[in-house]
């Protein structure tokens, strides 16, 4: 905008040298050539006169216009700063979400186990319970399960997923298992075949434990699970998170 008015002065001082140097041409002329010549120069004045207003007026609408343009880039920059600072503040957020989510995988032990029963050919528990051991360990990320005991202790409070398979071969006979949570039974699965050929037995359950809960896999009494190299029976369980 100052721009604008810049020209229009100049615009205007420089109409006003060009009226004076005609006045003195005038004056020279006049009296040089007679009162013929001082009517026509007359003219040709009020005719530049003219065009100077016309241009003036031409000005004043350029000027106008030149305003609303700075009036609307003002708004348009008003806006842009806000949406700025409003992407500012998503930032923000966006990084205290990372940095707390961060967190929670920091404070989220691994632990993911699986392991075969180990034994090649059968295991009977007889008159009593029997506390199975996986000793053969696939995995034991966090070894939060003893392949000594075969109980799986809870390294934090959260949830947790548990899951078996456990093989016998039938011949008229039962197989069954349970699974435990500080030996308390919590699921008692069983199965009847008498074909002499595998038979397989398998569930899973995701369990709420606090930290130092314990969880094992039972033989109720007088029953026999059978395995060999091949991984038949195997017990598994992972920490889905912590609560
Ligand atoms: C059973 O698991 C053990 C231990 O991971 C492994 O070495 C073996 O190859 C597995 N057996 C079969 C038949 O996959």
């Amino acid at each position: 905008m100052r721009a604008a008015i810049s020209l229009l002065v100049l615009l205007l001082s420089m109409c006003g040298a060009r009226t004076r140097t005609t006045r003195t041409e005038v004056q020279a002329e006049s009296q040089g050539t007679g009162s013929a010549a001082e009517v026509s120069t007359q003219l040709d004045i009020s005719a530049e006169l003219k065009e100077l207003s016309d241009m003036v007026v031409e000005l004043r609408v350029m000027l106008r216009y030149t305003q609303e343009d700075v009036k609307v880039l003002e708004a348009d920059n008003v806006a842009m700063k806000q949406r700025l600072a409003a992407s500012e503040t998503d930032n923000i957020a966006m990084k205290q979400r990372l940095a707390v989510s961060e967190t929670e995988v920091e404070a989220a032990p691994k632990v993911a186990f699986s392991a075969g029963l180990g034994v090649s050919g059968s295991i009977e528990s007889g008159s009593y319970y029997l506390d199975l051991v996986f000793s053969r360990v696939i995995t034991n990320v966090g070894q939060a399960y003893s392949s000594k005991t075969g109980f799986f202790t809870a390294p934090v409070s959260g949830v947790y997923y548990f899951r078996f398979t456990v093989m016998d071969k039938l011949d008229t006979r039962y197989m069954a298992i349970s699974m435990c949570k500080n030996g308390v039974q919590l699921m008692w699965l069983s199965e009847h075949d008498t074909d002499g050929q595998r038979t397989y037995l398998s569930s899973g359950l995701t369990l709420q434990l606090e930290k130092g809960d314990v969880v094992n896999l039972v033989l109720p009494t007088t029953y026999r699970l059978h395995d060999t190299s091949s991984n038949h029976s195997t017990f598994s369980g992972f920490l889905l998170f912590p609560l």
